[in-house]
C-alpha cells in the first residue's frame, strides 16, 4: 500500500453521506447529535463498546439519556431514528461511513511508563485497529479525542500496517472545545472549529470535506485550518491556559482572604483590561472535570519527555495550586467549626463538578468529602443530578478509600436541600447549581444547629442577607471583615 502522502486525492471519499462516531460519551454523544440535527442529509451513527450506554441513548424516556446537557434530549428526540442512530454494531457503522470520528476516552495512565501523567491511548489504538480491519472504502479518520501531540502519526502507522489494499485513509485532528453544561450551545455556536491536516493535496482535500460538513451551520471564518501537530497541541494548550487562569485567581483569592481584599473586585478590575479579559476568573473551591487535570498532566509529561523539565514544572504548578485551593477550603471549614468536625453533620450542596451536568469526574466535592471523612464528619449530600450510586462509586475510588462500609456510615445522600441541612452544623456549597441561589435560607436556618455556618465555594449566596438571618458566612476570596460586601 502506498504511503498516505503519495495517494491521489481522488481516492478520498467524494461525497459525505454517512458519518460514524466511535465513543458515545460526553463528547461523542452531544457532538454527533448536533451534527445530525444540522445535517439531515447525512446518516450519523454513534457506536460504543458499552451496550448499557447505547441502550441508555436509545431510551424511550428521554430523561434517561446517559449524558445530561440542557437542550440535548430534545435534539435526540428530533433526530433519533431519522438520521441519528446509536448502536453497538461498530463494524457496520465504520463500513458505511466516509468520515469516522474517534471520540473515545483518553484517561491518565495509572500504571507503567508515564503513570499518573501520560495519556492512556489504548482506546484510541483499539479504535484505529478496528477501522483498519473493517474498512473496505476510503475513509477520513478524525481525532476528536484529546491526544498528545503526534498521536496522528501513531494512528497512521497502525493504519498503514493493517489496512486492506485500495482503502486509503486520511487522518485529521479536530479537537472538541465544548464545555459540559453548555455543550449544545457550544456546538451550535462554537468560537472556532479547528481542523488540523497534513500539508499534502490529500490532507487539504480531507480537511475541506470535513470543513464543508461544519460549514452547514458554522460560519466559514470560524473554521480554522492548521497542521496536524498544531491542532493536537492547541487542545492541550487551550485547556492549560484556561485552568491556569483559575489557579491564578484562586492563588490571588488566598491573598485576599489574608488581607481583607475582595477577589471579585480584583477579578473585575483586572478583567476590564482587554488584554486580560473578564472570563474564567471566578475564584472557587477549585476546578474539576474530566479534562483540565488530565490534559495538563499530559502536557507536563509531554514537556518532560521532550527534555523540557522547566516547562513541565511550570504547568505542574497549575495542578499544585488547584489541590492547594481545595485543601485550603476544607481546612477553613474545620477551623471555623472550632477546629473539629468529628461527629458533626455537614450539608454538602452539589456533587457535580459544575452546574448543569451530572458529571462528577474530578469534582472538588470528592476531595472535600475525603478531607471531611478524615476528620470524622458525617456528610449529608444533595445534588439535583448526580445519582446516589455514582456518589458512592466516586467516594470509594482508588486514591480516596476502598472501605465502602465506612463511607456508607459517614455519608447520607439526601433528596433535597432541606433534608441535607436538617440538624447540620454547616452548609458547604461545592457546585454552582442555579437552584442554590434560590434557597429559602430562613427555612434552612431554622432546621440547622447553631451557630449555623455557610461556606460558599462558588459565590452562590449573598453573605449580607444570610448574616441578617443569623448565619456566619465564609465566601472564597473575601477577607472576614469585608464578607458583607461580596455581593455586587
Ligand atoms: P467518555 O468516557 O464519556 O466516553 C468515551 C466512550 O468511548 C465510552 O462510552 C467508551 O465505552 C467508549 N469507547 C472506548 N473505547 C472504545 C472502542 N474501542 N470502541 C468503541 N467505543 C469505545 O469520554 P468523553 O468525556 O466523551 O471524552 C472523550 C474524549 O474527548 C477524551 O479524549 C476527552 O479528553 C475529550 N474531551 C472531552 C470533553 C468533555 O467535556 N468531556 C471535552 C473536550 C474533549
Ligand atoms: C473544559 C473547557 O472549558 C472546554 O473548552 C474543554 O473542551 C473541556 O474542558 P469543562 O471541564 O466541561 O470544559 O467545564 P469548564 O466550564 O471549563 O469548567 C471546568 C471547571 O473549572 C469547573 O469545575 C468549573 O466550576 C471551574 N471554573 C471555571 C472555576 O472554578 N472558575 C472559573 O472561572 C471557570
Amino acid at each position: 500500500m502506498p504511503a498516505i502522502e503519495e495517494q491521489d486525492p481522488a481516492l478520498l471519499p467524494q461525497k459525505i453521506t454517512h458519518i460514524c462516531c466511535i465513543g458515545a460519551g460526553y463528547v461523542g454523544g452531544p457532538t454527533c447529535t448536533v451534527l445530525a440535527q444540522q445535517c439531515p442529509d447525512i446518516v450519523v451513527t454513534i457506536v460504543d463498546v458499552n451496550p448499557v450506554r447505547i441502550a441508555a441513548w436509545n431510551s424511550e424516556d428521554l430523561t434517561q439519556l446517559p449524558v445530561f446537557e440542557p437542550g440535548l434530549a430534545a435534539i435526540v428526540g428530533e433526530c433519533r431514528g431519522r438520521n441519528l442512530f446509536f448502536t453497538t454494531d461498530i463494524d457496520k457503522a465504520i463500513d458505511e461511513a466516509q468520515i469516522v470520528f474517534v471520540s473515545v476516552n483518553t484517561p491518565t495512565k495509572t500504571s507503567g511508563i508515564g503513570s499518573g501523567f501520560a495519556a492512556d491511548l489504548r482506546y484510541v489504538e483499539a479504535s484505529t485497529r478496528r477501522i483498519a480491519s473493517v474498512a473496505q472504502t476510503p475513509k477520513i479518520i478524525v481525532e476528536k479525542s484529546t491526544v498528545p501531540c503526534r498521536t496522528a502519526a501513531s494512528m497512521r502507522a497502525i493504519l498503514e500496517a493493517n489496512s486492506k489494499p485500495g482503502t486509503p485513509f486520511q487522518i485529521l485532528s479536530n479537537p472538541e472545545f465544548l464545555s459540559e453544561g453548555t455543550a449544545v450551545q457550544d456546538l451550535l455556536h462554537p468560537d472556532r472549529v479547528l481542523i488540523g491536516s497534513l500539508d499534502t493535496a490529500q490532507g487539504r482535500r480531507a480537511a475541506e470535506l470535513l470543513s464543508e460538513v461544519y460549514e452547514r451551520w458554522v460560519p466559514k471564518e470560524r473554521v480554522l485550518h492548521t497542521g496536524l501537530w498544531s491542532s493536537e497541541l492547541t487542545k492541550l494548550a487551550a485547556n492549560a491556559l484556561l485552568a491556569q487562569r483559575i489557579s491564578s485567581i484562586n492563588a490571588i483569592s488566598a491573598i485576599c482572604e489574608a488581607t481583607g481584599a475582595n477577589v471579585y473586585e480584583v477579578a473585575d478590575a483586572c478583567g476590564v483590561d482587554r488584554r486580560i479579559g473578564p472570563h474564567f476568573l471566578r475564584a472557587s473551591v477549585g476546578f474539576g472535570g474530566s479534562c483540565f487535570q488530565k490534559d495538563i498532566l499530559n502536557l507536563v509529561y509531554l514537556s518532560g519527555s521532550l527534555g523540557l523539565p522547566e516547562v513541565a514544572e511550570y504547568w505542574r504548578q497549575v495542578i499544585v495550586m488547584n489541590e492547594f485551593s481545595k485543601a485550603r477550603f476544607a481546612k477553613k471549614v474545620v477551623q471555623t467549626l472550632f477546629n473539629t468536625v468529628t461527629a458533626k453533620r455537614l450539608a454538602l450542596l452539589g456533587f457535580a463538578f459544575k452546574k448543569d451536568t451530572g458529571d462528577t469526574r474530578e469534582s472538588p466535592a470528592i476531595t472535600l468529602c475525603k478531607h471531611f471523612r478524615q476528620e470524622g464528619a458525617h456528610i449529608a449530600i444533595y445534588d439535583p443530578k448526580v445519582k446516589r450510586e455514582q456518589i458512592f462509586l466516586d467516594l470509594t475510588e482508588p486514591g480516596v478509600t476502598d472501605d465502602r462500609k465506612a463511607v456508607e456510615e459517614a455519608v447520607t445522600v439526601c433528596p433535597s436541600v432541606l433534608d441535607a441541612c436538617h440538624d447540620a452544623e454547616a452548609v458547604v456549597i461545592a457546585t454552582d447549581w442555579d437552584e442554590f441561589s434560590a434557597i429559602d435560607w430562613h427555612k434552612v436556618f431554622n432546621i440547622m444547629r447553631k451557630p449555623a455556618v455557610v461556606f460558599d465555594g462558588r459565590r452562590v449566596v449573598n453573605p449580607a442577607k444570610l448574616r441578617e438571618i443569623g448565619f456566619r458566612v465564609h465566601a472564597v476570596g473575601v477577607g472576614p471583615e469585608l464578607q458583607d460586601n461580596v455581593w455586587v
